[in-house]
């Protein structure tokens, strides 16, 4: 993987660069979308290349660990194999999963011993299985193993998890540097900052991250329910310490203003599950603001759901006509909403690298943070 800075904005700390993958290329910043288990919910890959224009997306370590499993996906050669997306693909660690959605853990030392969500069986995960396993899923970009802290978090237990996070780290560059992609391209490890919402621990973290001299870094433990000025704080701390010649990948956010608000202090790419699942919710991005479609309000509204965004879903389909699919619990609400949504968070991320380029991003940022915020 290389990444290039191509342009830094004078007026904020927002950049534009190209990350380069084996897989293809990533203009920065970006948007990821979530396909969890290898599938990004209700949208085919044919969908998410010709109208989300995906660059990237995501899957689960934790996920495609317990299903399918890694005999199946080593058997296809590789999830980009298995689910036909030739583009890049970015796993998640588990080191988020195993904490948010297996009920009963053991954090030690060595790993975390976690019971299935599916069928409660037993587990361990350790920053050199983590490792073996995306070498077996075969992303492109793989994630170090890591506690991300709930909030809010006390300063002691921060801390203790922090330095473990470290030290999981260490182990996790061994066993990466050790062993190497089995599918004949390269695969690259970003660590994960850590440190809850401590300034100190946040700084800590980040000169070790740093130090570590990977070729991209991610920033994790935000978005968890902290207030969105304290997630901004921390991004900001966080930024000015990472290398600029890397990308800065800010885990699980967010809102499209927390996307702008933190392209704004230097991140490259970003995930969340919110466009997908909102969309799936009745609850639309767009880009004069937010919409609850099931409202009274949208049911003779023969208007596009976005037509400032193109995009065929968004411009062909009436809000009128997604609302009646919605309350009628039609299977193509979903694959419309989730659509929309996700053309409209890459439509955003694209809008914000073009600004970016053209040197007036900041007072484009200021407005846009403003419209995407609206409730409608
Ligand atoms: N997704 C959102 N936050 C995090 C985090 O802190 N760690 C990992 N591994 N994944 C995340």
């Amino acid at each position: 993987m290389k990444f290039t800075l191509s342009h830094q904005d004078s007026k904020s700390k927002a950049r534009a660069g190209l990350v380069k993958t084996d897989h293809g290329e990533i203009e920065t910043p970006i948007f990821m979308p979530v396909g969890t288990a290898g599938s990004v919910k209700a949208v085919h890959q044919r969908e998410l290349l010709y109208d989300v224009k995906a660059e990237i997306i995501l899957g689960n370590t934790y996920h495609l660990y317990l299903r399918p499993g890694l005999g199946i996906l080593e058997k296809a050669g590789g999830l980009h194999k298995f689910n036909g997306w030739s583009k890049p693909i970015l796993t998640d660690s588990g080191g988020y999963q195993v904490f948010s959605l297996s009920g009963t853990r053991k954090i030690k030392e060595d790993g975390v011993m976690f019971k299935s969500h599916i069928d409660g069986s037993k587990h361990h995960f350790t920053p050199e299985n983590v490792m073996d396993i995306q070498r077996t899923i075969g992303a492109d970009i793989i994630m170090a193993f890591d506690e991300c802290t709930p909030y809010p978090c006390e300063y002691g237990y921060a801390r203790n998890s922090m330095e473990m996070t470290h030290r999981w780290l260490k182990r996790c560059i061994e066993r990466f540097d050790a062993t190497e992609g089995k599918y004949g391209y390269s695969q690259t490890l970003f660590p994960i900052v850590q440190g809850s919402v401590y300034k100190d621990l946040r700084q800590k973290s980040a000169e070790f991250i740093a130090n570590t001299h990977q070729e991209g870094n991610a920033i994790g433990g935000l978005s968890v329910g902290e207030p969105a000025e304290m997630m901004y704080e921390m991004t900001e701390l966080v930024t000015d310490i990472l290398p600029t010649d890397k990308p800065r990948y800010l885990m699980g956010v967010g809102t499209p203003a927390n996307i702008l608000e933190c392209i704004a202090l230097g991140v490259d790419m970003f995930d969340c599950v919110m466009p997908t699942r909102n969309a799936r919710n009745g609850m639309l991005f767009t880009s004069e603001g937010i919409i609850n479609i099931r409202n009274e309000k949208w049911k003779d509204d023969f208007s596009p759901i976005d037509s400032a965004i193109g995009g065929h879903v968004s411009t062909f389909y009436s809000k009128a006509y997604l609302r009646h699919l919605v309350i009628s619990k039609e299977i193509l609400a979903a694959q419309i909403a989730s659509i929309h949504n996700l053309s409209f968070y890459l439509w955003l991320v694209k809008q914000a690298r073009e600004h970016i380029l053209a040197g007036d991003f900041a007072v484009w940022k200021d407005q846009m943070v403003k419209k995407v915020s609206t409730r409608l």
